[in-house]
């Protein structure tokens, strides 16, 4: 549904040259939610407004809908007829709401629709039924000044969605909000996403945004995208930092001669017989120093880390037993004095199995 390709975005300032996107490719599917993560200053901003065009970018395409941008600017200066019309079709949600205060809530709304010329009495139903869709009703007649910071924020997703976009594009819309509001918007987004369909590309810098919301992810450093895929995609790719920090996982082997394994869940596998067949099969004790899961579309995923008795070498049997059943088994190591690893918990480093 958004493809960018090769986007570069090179800003010139006070005569200094900011890269601020170096060759993103991205791809967002039609209906899902994707969030992008990443530091201050990694470029998020400039991707989403790269991905609308509001700022044009230095090189790289952008298609979205089947529809090149990224051509479609490059007729003129000014964004041309075709270029207006993608674009009414890509809704924008600001972190902070960008309403115009002398106008009532439903004038807000109503704003993108004058702009490209629809009649009235049509304006005015289509608002109403927006704000009734984002549960904001019989607030139409206020302004924005009487409304509270997440009412605000539904009102900007009201007006994102007047032109009955495919996509919506939101940056940051919820860091302005408290976290039981920002719980709010999150499920509205998603709610929306499911009921009518649309395709969410959202920026984050939280990664409980990613994790309440969120159907694939991608992980933007120095304007480039360094993870990206499914969240099921990301938990089967051994050493994701997205899926580390998604499933965060610790805890140390109790003693010497004890095998530390992560097993993660992405697919069929239901844990809790997985584990206790586990135990019965080999007649061993396994603890579990950590688990990060959750349910997904009914399907458990998620991490756990369980501690074997023996050594690696003498656990080849259980381990495979587990891989048997569809269960992805990393090995980690502990340092050989028993102290904490030195690398720090969120980056784990887990010892790659060689295929022996
Ligand atoms: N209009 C601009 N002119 C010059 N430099 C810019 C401009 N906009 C952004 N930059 C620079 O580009 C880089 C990326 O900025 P961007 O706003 O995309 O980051 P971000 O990931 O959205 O950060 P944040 O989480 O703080 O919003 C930064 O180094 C920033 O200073
Ligand atoms: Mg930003």
């Amino acid at each position: 549904m958004i493809t960018t390709s090769g986007l570069t975005k090179v800003y010139e300032s006070r005569g200094r040259q900011v890269t601020a996107l170096d060759g993103v490719d991205l791809h967002v599917r039609e209906g899902e939610v994707f969030g992008v993560i990443g530091q201050s200053g990694a470029g998020k901003s400039s991707l989403i407004r790269c991905v609308n065009l509001l700022e044009r970018p230095t090189s790289g395409t952008v298609t979205v809908d089947g529809v090149d941008l990224t051509a479609l600017a490059g007729r003129g200066r000014r964004a041309g007829k075709d270029l207006r019309r993608a674009r009414s079709r890509i809704g924008m949600v600001f972190q902070h709401f960008n309403l115009l205060s002398s106008r009532t809530v439903q004038d807000n709304v109503e704003l993108p629709l004058e702009i490209l010329g629809v009649p009235s009495a049509e304006r005015s139903r289509r608002a109403l039924e927006l704000l009734d869709l984002v549960g904001l009703a019989d607030k139409a007649r206020n302004h924005p000044g009487q409304l509270s910071g997440g009412q605000k924020q539904r009102v900007g997703i009201a007006r994102a969605l007047a032109g009955e976009p495919k996509v919506l594009l939101s940056d940051e819309a919820t860091s302005a909000l408290d976290p039981e509001t920002t719980r709010s918007i999150l499920q509205l987004l998603r709610d929306l996403n499911r009921q009518l369909g649309l395709t969410v590309l959202l920026i984050t810098h939280e990664m409980d945004v990613v994790k309440t919301v969120c159907d694939s992810a991608a992980l933007m450093e120095k304007g480039r995208v360094v993870e990206s895929g499914t969240v099921g995609e990301l938990l089967a790719t051994p050493g994701s930092r997205l899926a580390a920090e998604l499933f965060p996982v610790g805890g140390h082997a109790t003693g010497p001669d004890r095998t530390v394994v992560d097993v993660t869940f992405h697919g069929e596998a239901a844990t809790q017989p997985v584990i206790s067949q586990l135990a019965r099969t080999y007649n061993i004790d396994i603890s579990i120093l950590g688990a990060a899961m959750d349910t997904v579309g009914g399907k458990q995923i998620g991490r756990m880390r369980i501690e074997l008795p023996g050594r690696y070498e003498e656990n080849v049997v259980p381990v495979g037993f587990l891989r048997e059943q569809g269960l992805q088994v990393e090995r980690v190591e502990e340092p050989r004095d028993g102290t904490a690893p030195a690398v720090p918990a969120q980056q784990p480093v887990l010892a790659k199995e060689s295929a022996k």
